[in-house]
């Protein structure tokens, strides 16, 4: 499937589609159903120092659309990772990127330090943006400045590639990227879970122990997709969509945002299947639009502008489409809003 090779920084990818974080195990675990060769990569739950526990029970529940999960970084710290992991990822085939998570600037820097001479390893994603661990605070993925810091530490301990993964849970994302990619990084993810929370409101208990935690699932799709165009054209390093991504088409949505690759989490949850037809269902796709390149599809997209006065404008042609999108239309036609 030539049409589907992309970039990434300095990483040649044979699609641009990855597990996401904290999805999917370290990757193999799931090699049964998904052969890690068909992907472009791999994304590790994430790494820190040592081992932990996680979070409380209950840490996952069910909304009316996708899911709140509250795990809080639980694994087995990095020498495990090394240990257990590592030598079974070098056979994986496909690109292992290594997701490192910390409490201090210094628990980065010291991972990364770590894991730079394991072969096995062909970047590194910092996770500046958990939001189960200190009370939900976001330290480093709130302030750029944090952010910045954490990303030139884990530079300095690493030669191998560094992605900054965001949060969606800032009013104002650019900033971010622009400091992560000032710090060093390489390339950015975007995005992280959107905070949320659920009450059952008979026995008036939160879904999770944690109360709040991390929503994903399809429903943040919107909110991923604008936030990685955010960043997109924010910044000149690549970027790596998540969020709410379940077919071909969504993908292909995140590309024209100006996404280099994406990554897909929730929907492994629903279908651990997802993974291994979404390189066939995207290069059927292409084809069926006549694209022999989806690198031709990166930041393709066409931003509406309004005629300039000297520019003629031609009659809209008349709506006849029926169904649903029809007030939609029409309301646009008109210039208002399709619910006012
Ligand atoms: O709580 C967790 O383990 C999730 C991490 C994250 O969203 O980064």
């Amino acid at each position: 499937m030539a049409r589907l090779s992309v970039e990434f920084s300095t990483l040649a990818l044979r699609n641009p589609i990855f597990s996401a974080s904290g999805t999917f195990g370290h990757g193999l675990e799931m090699q049964h159903i998904v052969p890690p060769t068909l992907l472009g990569g791999l994304v590790s739950k994430t790494v820190t120092l040592k081992p932990r526990p996680g979070n409380p029970l209950p840490r996952i529940c069910e909304t009316e659309a996708g899911f709140l999960n509250s795990i809080g970084l639980e694994n087995r710290g990095v020498e495990a990772y090394r240990r257990d992991v590592l030598p079974a990822m070098a056979r994986a085939g496909t690109c292992v990127i290594t997701n490192i998570g910390g409490e201090k600037v210094e628990d980065f820097e010291e991972l990364a330090r770590i894991l730079d001479g394991e072969d096995a390893i062909h970047a590194f994603e910092v996770n500046l943006s958990c939001p189960n661990v200190q009370e939900g605070k976001l330290p480093f993925a709130t302030d750029p400045k944090m952010a910045a810091r954490v990303i030139e530490r884990v530079r300095a301990a690493t030669r191998k590639p560094v992605l900054a993964k965001l949060s969606p849970n800032v009013s104002r994302l650019s900033d971010l990227a622009i400091a992560v990619e000032a710090g060093g990084a390489h390339g950015i993810t975007a995005v992280n879970t959107v905070l949320g929370m659920k009450i059952d409101w008979r026995t008036r208990a939160p879904g999770l122990f944690t109360v709040q935690g991390g929503y994903s699932g399809m429903a943040i799709k919107p909110i991923a997709l604008r936030c990685a165009w955010e960043c997109a054209r924010s910044v000149k390093i690549p970027v790596m969509g998540c969020g709410g991504i379940t077919c071909a088409a969504d993908v292909l949505e995140f590309l024209v945002a100006g996404c280099s690759a994406v990554q897909v989490g929730t929907a492994s949850f629903s279908d651990p299947a997802t993974l291994a037809r979404l390189p066939g269902e995207l290069d059927a796709l292409l084809e069926s639009a006549g694209i022999s390149d989806v690198r031709e599809l990166i930041g393709s997209l066409r931003i509406p502008r309004l005629p300039s006065p000297s520019e003629k404008v031609a009659p809209a042609p008349a709506n006849t489409a029926r169904g649903p999108r029809e007030g939609v239309d029409a309301a646009n036609a008109l210039g208002g809003a399709a619910s006012s």
